[in-house]
């Protein structure tokens, strides 16, 4: 029998403080009724100036653990998925290893933005398939709050910070990741980027000025591409695995606007009770929207053993990824 990976513990994690449409009103020219409408989202986390993505990532991990019955020193490997790390050097992944005692695990970031999670799961998958590493922790986990222009009203209602995690462990037999698919185009790499503190716009007090060190974001472009790219990623990763719309279980699509994803769901024919959303909730959390839905249809016990979930992102790069499950 093949050697799959498989997830055996979720968790996740948000900050206490919430912020309502409402409050958003008295910050920028915007309405409940505009954000409602255009993007589904009704409030949003946001972290203490002293919270940092890997106090998230903390969080959400020993949740994984717990429900995995796994010990933080039993780890082999952990990445971190996410655009907005405590620093650029050292990884988050590190500064998390020794926040949760892993003293034997190798940790590493990695940036796909949106589609990070499903980037991270792809790497795992294949870590484990190619029998070097038995038990990783991955985490998608943003601090979004701290890179956004809190003036911008077209970036600073859709975004929100938080962290998922998930413990993959070897499996013989049907059950696990059964594939997993990214792809990339780098051509439309100014639809969503953060230009500032690079090698290229390096930290000035120009940088600063030009508000660089913020998310930038081409909304209704990446709209329009997000929507044709989603349709066929979905529709082809079933046809990879031979399993028909009528099958899947669960889809949990990235959370970035509530219109992108029923157009999604309805390609496949698939009801909405049939679709994890939680973006009115927590608004975009990039890394973190996919594996936070996941622990919360998880926990809810809405996922059974030998279901088939099918998970999909979309975000700057432009990346899009997906990944078809058997629980
Ligand atoms: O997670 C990574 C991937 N990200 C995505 O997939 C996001 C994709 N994009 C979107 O979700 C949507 O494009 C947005 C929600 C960002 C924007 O919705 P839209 O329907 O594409 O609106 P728009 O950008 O075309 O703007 C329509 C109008 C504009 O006014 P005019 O030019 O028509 O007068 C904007 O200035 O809405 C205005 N607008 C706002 N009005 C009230 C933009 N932001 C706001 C706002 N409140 N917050």
């Amino acid at each position: 029998m093949s050697l799959r990976s498989r997830i055996t513990g979720t968790g996740s994690y948000a900050p206490e403080t919430v912020l309502t449409n409402s409050d958003l009103e008295k910050k920028v020219d915007t309405s409940d009724e505009w954000i409602t409408e255009r993007t589904g989202i009704k409030e949003r986390r946001i972290a203490k100036s002293s919270e940092t993505t890997s106090d998230l990532c903390l969080e959400a991990s020993k949740n994984a653990l717990q429900a995995a019955g796994l010990k933080a020193w039993e780890l082999d490997l952990i990445i971190v998925a996410t655009m907005s790390g405590d620093m650029p050097m050292p990884s988050t992944a590190s500064l998390l290893q020794k926040k949760l005692g892993a003293k034997n695990a190798g940790a590493f970031d990695l940036n796909a933005a949106c589609s990070g999670f499903l980037y991270g799961l792809s790497a795992a998958d294949n870590f484990i398939k190619g029998g070097a590493v038995k038990r990783i922790l991955l985490v998608g986990a943003e601090v979004m709050s701290k890179f956004i222009d809190w003036k911008d009203r077209s970036t600073c209602v859709l975004f929100g910070d938080g962290a998922g995690a998930v413990t993959l462990e070897p499996s013989r037999g049907k059950r696990g990741v059964l594939s997993t698919h990214l792809y990339s185009d780098g051509s439309m790499w100014d639809f969503i980027c953060l230009p500032g503190g690079g090698s290229q716009h390096p930290p000035s007090s120009k940088t600063i000025k030009n508000k660089m060190h913020c998310i930038k974001m081409k909304g209704n472009e990446t709209f329009k591409v997000a929507v044709r790219t989603l349709e066929k990623l979905v529709v082809d990763t079933l046809k990879k695995n031979k399993v028909k719309p009528s099958e899947l279980s669960m889809l949990i699509p990235h959370q970035a606007n509530l219109r992108i994803i029923k157009a999604t769901a309805e390609r496949l024919d698939l009801p909405m009770s049939k679709v994890a959303v939680n973006l009115h909730r927590y608004g975009n959390t990039s890394s973190a929207s996919i594996p936070l839905a996941l622990d919360e249809v998880v926990r809810a016990g809405r996922i059974k053993k030998d279901d088939y979930i099918l998970l999909e992102a979309f975000g700057a790069g432009l990346t899009w990824a997906s990944a078809l499950i058997r629980w």
